[in-house]
């Protein structure tokens, strides 16, 4: 069996070089085509992928990874991550272009977490993204929503997918963890067909080029450069029988405790891997509170929290969300920074 493989691979070293003149890969007019192609599905991501301003040239945040050894482990760094990545946007305009399809909602600003869009958020150094994916019904597409507020009418996950993979390629000495959940609250169906949608993305041969094929940890900085690794909010439950690669580590819904102050979630048993979670979003102080009492009790939350993830459990990872929110006589406030929230927190 392995001579078998080993031949197999010695044949495909050797087949491309004899006929890499004739791929019509090559062809001039094949080229442009593959680029048209592109700059379409990046135009349909545009919406949530934003802009790309190109680098710092005072900052090198671009591409700080370059200079950590391949050898650390990715939960031994601490890595800068937005919540509700894919928000930035979602302003009262937004939300009156999206009317149609949504229904009212209330403020827009309840529902915008981030100023930077995904490409800015890459550039600025942020390494950790929160994506939330439900059905597009109307484009029978995997589409992108912070609870009931669709973010954008026909960008899809594939499209937004191919524009973190172009920023790869750009960037080969960094790594990205994408945090994928599944959005309740959308009012739109969430069935096998979804969940199959979103599998077969992943397990494309392109997918399969881009994110990190081992499962049930999270490897070291080298294994991930220029790639994506999966951090899985969603369980894959309904797909069926025969589709069971799993990649990256899965983060059991069931077990992540609603707005829990330190959660400690198992999600390697064999190997005693656990997440400690911070995911404090919706203040126990009494409503009366004053908004600087409520930052003050987040606060103190997650550097508690933080503190935490540079004194124990060197070998774990630590996941702290920075941001919250408080609604009161229903004016919401959720605070926003460049970079909320950093998710996964250990100091190197
Ligand atoms: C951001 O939202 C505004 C208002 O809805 C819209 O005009 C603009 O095109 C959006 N930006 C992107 C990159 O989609
Ligand atoms: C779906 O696609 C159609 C046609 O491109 C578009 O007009 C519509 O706005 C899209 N979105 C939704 C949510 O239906
Ligand atoms: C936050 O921590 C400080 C210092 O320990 C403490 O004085 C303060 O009462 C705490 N605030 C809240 C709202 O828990
Ligand atoms: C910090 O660690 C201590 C000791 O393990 C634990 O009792 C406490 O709950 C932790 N606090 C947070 C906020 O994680």
């Amino acid at each position: 069996m392995f001579f078998h493989l080993e031949l197999g691979a010695l044949f495909l070293s050797l087949s491309p070089l004899s006929s890499l003149a004739a791929l019509p890969g090559d062809h001039p007019s094949q080229t442009a085509l593959s680029q048209a192609a592109l700059s379409d599905i990046l135009l349909r991501g545009l919406p949530i992928l934003g802009p790309d301003d190109g680098c710092s040239k005072t900052l090198n945040t671009c591409d700080w990874m370059a200079k950590i050894p391949d050898d650390t482990p990715l939960v031994r760094m601490n890595l800068p991550g937005t919540h509700d990545t894919s928000t930035w946007n979602y302003s009262a305009t937004t939300q009156a272009s999206l009317t149609r399809y949504t229904g009212p909602l209330p403020s827009a600003d309840i529902f915008r977490c981030q100023e930077r869009s995904l490409l800015q958020s890459l550039n600025d150094g942020i390494r950790v993204f929160d994506l939330r994916f439900a059905y597009n019904p109307g484009n029978d597409t995997i589409g992108f929503y912070h609870s009931a507020a669709l973010l954008a009418p026909t960008t899809t996950m594939t499209d937004v997918f191919f524009g973190l993979y172009q920023w790869l390629n750009k960037h080969p000495t960094e790594a990205v963890l994408v945090s994928i959940n599944h959005e309740g609250g959308t009012g739109t169906p969430y069935d096998a067909k979804i969940q199959e949608m979103v599998y077969d993305l992943i397990n494309s041969d392109i997918g399969k080029r881009y994110w990190v094929q081992t499962s049930g940890s999270l490897g070291t900085l080298g294994q991930a450069r220029g790639k994506l690794a999966l951090l899985q909010r969603f369980t894959f439950d309904l797909l069926p029988a025969y589709k069971t690669n799993r990649i990256g580590i899965q983060l059991d819904p069931g077990h992540w405790t609603d707005n829990g102050k330190s959660i400690e979630l198992v999600y390697n048993v064999d190997k005693g891997l656990t997440a400690f979670i911070e995911d404090y979003y919706a203040s126990s102080l009494p409503l009366t509170s004053t908004p600087s009492q409520f930052i003050e009790d987040k606060f103190n939350v997650t550097t508690a929290h933080l503190g935490n993830a540079t004194l124990f459990n060197h070998d774990q990872l630590y996941i702290s969300f920075a941001s919250a929110a408080a609604i009161v006589g229903g004016v919401g406030m959720t605070p926003r920074f460049p970079s909320s929230a950093p998710p996964t927190s250990r100091l190197l």
